[in-house]
């Protein structure tokens, strides 16, 4: 019998500071970067996003949504046997958030954790090597985080960037079972194109070599990210055996409402099915996917038995997509 990974529960956090448009368009009119309410919600359809305070880590937020994901589940974090966090803004260079959140979470029985980097799609990668050690039997109860504090590494002289994005956490936990379940997962990655989206700076020596902050082509991703993303739904849809109309709930990485609507009517699916949070939320990277999942679960819009397609585009150039039967 075929075994499955099941989410039995999911968990999102926001830092308390909401920063609407208006107000970081005043911040940043003060050092002299012009930008308006208007053109952020016309081209991205973001109103507001949420900075965490400057002591608050990764791991801090990951904390939150994870202790909410485990109460939903009715999981004990000491019954956990996998931790995996998919962050491009971590604790530290090493070790991983996910050890520092094992810590947090006091669990103290010895499981794996670690941390997957795939910027945007980060997510979407961590669940599906979730799933696959679900599979292959070597975790039965998975914890799969989102968090970042991308506030940390924008250059808020970049007004082509720095209204984009925001911080927070989104969490699941999985469980083995016999019945699905996740059914079927697609990723990919080009990495010719590593300069589009990127934190060029490393650390070396005690000091930071390079940029530390946040470069985009925005227009090149936006081009690159409508075609994977159709290329990548379909081929988990194939997988699964699942058509495009059978398909509840489309949760798209939350970047940029432009790129939702493409998605949707490539798909044919109407935008009444797609989880939208990116209003409220801005782009958060690997939180934006289980974020929004968490809000339409705990909104009562997710309900079990129904098909959802999760999907996610960034850095890397990474992209990929599961197929989730909640
Ligand atoms: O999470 C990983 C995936 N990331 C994404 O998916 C992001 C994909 N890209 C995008 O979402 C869009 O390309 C952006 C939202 C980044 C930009 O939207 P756009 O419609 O492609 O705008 P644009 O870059 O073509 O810029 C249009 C104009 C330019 O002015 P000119 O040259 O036409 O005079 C920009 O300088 O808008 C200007 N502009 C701004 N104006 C006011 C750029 N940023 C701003 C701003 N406020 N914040």
């Amino acid at each position: 019998m075929r075994r499955y990974s099941r989410i039995v529960g999911t968990g999102g956090y926001l830092p308390p500071r909401r920063v609407s448009n208006n107000e970081l368009a005043a911040e940043l009119a003060a050092r002299g970067v012009q930008t308006s309410d208007e053109w952020i919600v016309e081209r991205t359809g973001i109103h507001a996003r949420h900075f965490a305070a400057p002591e608050v880590a990764s791991s801090d937020l990951a904390e939150q949504a994870a202790r909410q994901a485990l109460e939903a589940a009715g999981v004990a974090a000491q019954d956990l046997d996998l931790v995996i966090v998919a962050t491009s803004t971590p604790d530290m260079v090493f070790p991983s958030t996910a050890t520092i959140l094992q810590h947090k979470l006091g669990i103290t029985n010895g499981c794996p954790a670690f941390d997957v980097q795939a910027v945007c799609s980060g997510f979407v990668y961590a669940l599906t090597v979730a799933d696959a050690m679900v599979q292959a039997g070597s975790a039965r109860c998975a914890l799969v985080v989102g968090a970042e504090v991308f506030s940390r590494i924008l250059d808020f002289s970049d007004r082509t960037t720095c209204v984009l994005f925001g911080d927070g956490a989104g969490a699941v936990v999985l469980r083995a079972g016999d019945t699905p379940g996740i059914l079927a997962s697609d990723l990919h990655a080009d990495g010719r194109h590593v300069g589009l989206l990127c934190v060029p700076g490393h650390v070396s020596g005690g000091a930071i070599l390079g940029d530390p902050l946040l470069k985009m082509d925005g227009q090149a991703v936006f081009k690159l990210a409508v075609g994977v993303l159709e290329k990548t739904a379909h081929a988990t849809l194939e997988k699964a055996g699942v058509a495009a109309s059978e398909v509840d709930w489309l949760v798209p990485h939350q970047a940029n409402i432009r790129i939702m609507q493409s998605t949707a009517r490539r798909l044919h699916l109407p935008m009444e099915r797609v989880v939208v949070t990116v209003g409220e939320h801005g782009n958060t990277s690997a939180a934006s996917i289980p974020l929004a999942l968490d809000h339409a679960v705990r909104a009562g819009q997710i309900l079990p038995g129904q098909n959802v397609l999760l999907e996610g585009v960034g850095g890397g150039f990474t992209w990929g997509s599961l197929l989730v039967k909640m």
